[in-house]
This record gives structure tokens, sequence and C-alpha cells, in this order.
């Protein structure tokens, strides 16, 4: 039996839009849509906030994305999310299921992961397992290879690129009802072992 077509929508609300950093995990996340045949419409809200209700009635799931800036997600999506608060609670939502991606340099970011899945949560929207990642750039560079050519094996720890796959294998097993989630490599044996 053919699976019916999902329509993903991507909110970004990066400061830096179609052009910033969190644009290159939204092409991350296009690229596994796509294996899920899924269809897709990208909205980089500090380009364009027009047309909301139709664009939040159309998806039957999200992929909201932001930057960090000063510990929280950018102005483009605190306006949005301030203009759909009347939206609250109501079918535009209600049960929908919701990734979230966010990028930073450094530190602050899992702290607006967290704290935009729970107002996205309060909104209505539902939030699958190990649907959200933080992309910085001390683990891109942490990804790079030691002196001797070998990768880090601190990297095993990291969130990286490859893990998009899963935040958007997770996404649309929520948005088909399955529950067949899928989760990334953390490191069970000594996340207390030192670095410094
Ligand atoms: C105004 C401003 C504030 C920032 N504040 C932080 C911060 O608090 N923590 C951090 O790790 N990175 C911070 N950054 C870095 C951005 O989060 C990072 O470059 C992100 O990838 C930007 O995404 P974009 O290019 O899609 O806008 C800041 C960048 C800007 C421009």
């Amino acid at each position: 039996m053919k699976t019916v077509k999902k329509n993903i929508l991507i909110i970004n609300g990066s400061l830096g839009g179609a052009i910033g950093n969190t644009s290159v995990l939204i092409e991350s996340a296009q690229k596994y849509l796509g294996q899920h045949e899924a269809n897709i419409d990208i909205l980089h809200l500090e380009e364009n906030q027009n047309d909301l209700k139709n664009k939040l009635s159309w998806a039957d799931g999200f992929i909201f994305t932001s930057g960090t800036y000063w510990d929280s997600w950018g102005s483009p999506m605190q306006r949005f999310l301030e203009t759909c608060t009347q939206y609250e609670a109501s079918d535009l939502f209600l049960y929908k299921p919701a990734s979230v991606m966010i990028t930073m340099h450094s530190v602050g970011g899992k702290g607006v992961l967290s704290r935009l899945q729970g107002v996205l949560n309060t909104m209505g929207l539902a939030i699958p397992p190990m649907s959200g990642l933080v992309y910085s750039l001390s683990s891109h560079l942490a990804f790079s290879l030691n002196k001797d050519q070998t990768p880090s094996d601190f990297s095993n720890d990291f969130w990286s690129l490859e893990d998009i796959e899963i935040v958007v294998h997770n996404l649309m097993t929520a948005v088909h009802h399955k529950h067949d989630f899928k989760c990334w490599p953390v490191d069970r044996k000594d996340p207390q072992r030192r670095w410094l």
C-alpha cells in the first residue's frame, strides 16, 4: 500500500534567514525528508511572515529552526510565537508533531532547544522522542581530525549533521502515527571521563 504524502513546514526563526548557518541544517533536513516522500515548504521568518494561517493549516508536521542569540531564539521566531498565540490549542497546532534544530557557536543552544520545545508543546504541538538537536561551531570543530589525521573519539558524543536523519525519521514516524523511533549514539560507557 502506498504511504500518503505528508506536508512538512520548516519554520526558520534565524536572523540569517535563507543564507545563514542554520540554512545548512535545513538543506540537510530537506534531503532526508525527500527520502520520506514528504511535501516540503520553508518559511524563513526573517524574510516573510505572511499568510501564516494557511501555511500552518497546510502542515501535518513541523521542523522549527533557529540560531542562538544571547541565549535565546531569533527575534523573527519570537515575533512568530507572539503572532501565533491566537492559534494556541487550535487545529493549526493540536497534536501535530514538531522537531526543533538549533545552531550556536558554543553555549546556550540546549537551553534554547528545551525552552522552544516547551513553548511549542504548550501551544499544542507534539514533541517526538529524539527529535531535537543543537549543532554548534564547537562540535563542528571537534569533528575535525587530530594532528595524526584520526578523528577525535570525543566527537562520538556530539550531535552531528548526520543526526538530522534521525530527527527527520522520528518526526515522520510521529506524523505517520507509527512507533518505530530511532536513537542516535550516546557515550554510555564513560560520560565522566576527563576532557581537560
Ligand atoms: C547577535 C548574536 C548573538 C549570538 N549569541 C550567541 C550565544 O549566546 N551563544 C552562542 O553559542 N552563539 C551565539 N551566536 C552565534 C550564532 O548562534 C550562530 O552563528 C548561529 O549559527 C547563527 O545562525 P544563523 O546564521 O542562521 O542566523 C550569536 C550570534 C549573533 C549574531
